[in-house]
């Protein structure tokens, strides 16, 4: 028996399961004792865009869900305008359970759910990671810059591609140029990813003429396929 692309998918699938399942029981900071649920993150695990947030709120946390809420729904919105849907995706937050009445995370609890996070950007493995509003953005490209001057442009990040943008409760809170730099933002999503994935058609795609199979054993022309 062989291993292939589909055994990866699902031991990314399987490994985060378990990962899921671990931080379900965390009490490593003191956001457990008030939380309702474990919001670790959903989508599919062999996601090329990862999207990143600050913490659950209280409809994330009565649902064990990511972004439900109405950020959620303009998130939705956001990823339907350059084609795609939530399932296609992964979304997960900085924090995996809620600050009481939806308080910032503290530096503390930041830290101390990181490992989590990380994991999941390891497994998942995307091509592009956006992470919405200050926290992620802060986190994950380790600065004190704030999200007005980070955004606006795609960020090498360890082999991959980080686009910090607006998280979508500012756009809520009403600034039409909030919501017009965010679709900006996607716009520049949406070009990387269609960009990686031309690439991958051409890296993948047959040669012009199947060649001939050779009359003899030759290991050399094998071992190209
Ligand atoms: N805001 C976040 O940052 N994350 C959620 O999951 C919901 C709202």
């Amino acid at each position: 028996m062989s291993y292939g692309a589909n055994d990866d998918v699902h031991l990314r699938a399987a490994e985060l399961t378990i990962l899921a399942d671990r931080a379900a029981s965390c009490t490593q900071c003191e956001l457990a004792a008030t939380r309702t649920t474990v919001v670790f993150g959903a989508g599919d695990p062999n996601a090329s865009l990862v999207i990143v947030g600050e913490g659950p709120g209280k409809n994330e946390d009565e649902q064990g869900l990511p972004f439900v809420g109405r950020s959620g729904a303009l998130l939705d919105t956001l990823l339907a305008e350059i084609g795609r849907e939530r399932n296609d995706v992964y979304i997960a937050n900085v924090v995996k359970c809620r600050p009481p009445g939806n308080r910032d995370p503290r530096p503390v609890e930041i830290e101390t759910c990181k490992p989590y996070l990380r994991q999941q950007l390891v497994l998942i493995d995307p091509t592009v990671v956006v992470t919405l509003g200050n926290f992620s953005s802060k986190l994950l490209l380790n600065t004190d810059v704030g999200i007005t001057k980070l955004r606006g442009q795609a960020y090498p990040w360890w082999g991959r591609y980080l686009v910090p943008t607006f998280h979508p409760a500012a756009a809520l809170r009403g600034s039409a140029r909030v919501l017009e730099a965010m679709r900006e933002d996607f716009t520049r999503i949406q070009g990387i990813l269609d960009d990686t994935e031309r690439n991958m058609m051409k890296t993948t795609e047959l040669p012009p003429s199947i060649p001939h199979q050779p009359e003899k054993h030759d290991p050399e022309q094998l071992d190209l396929f």
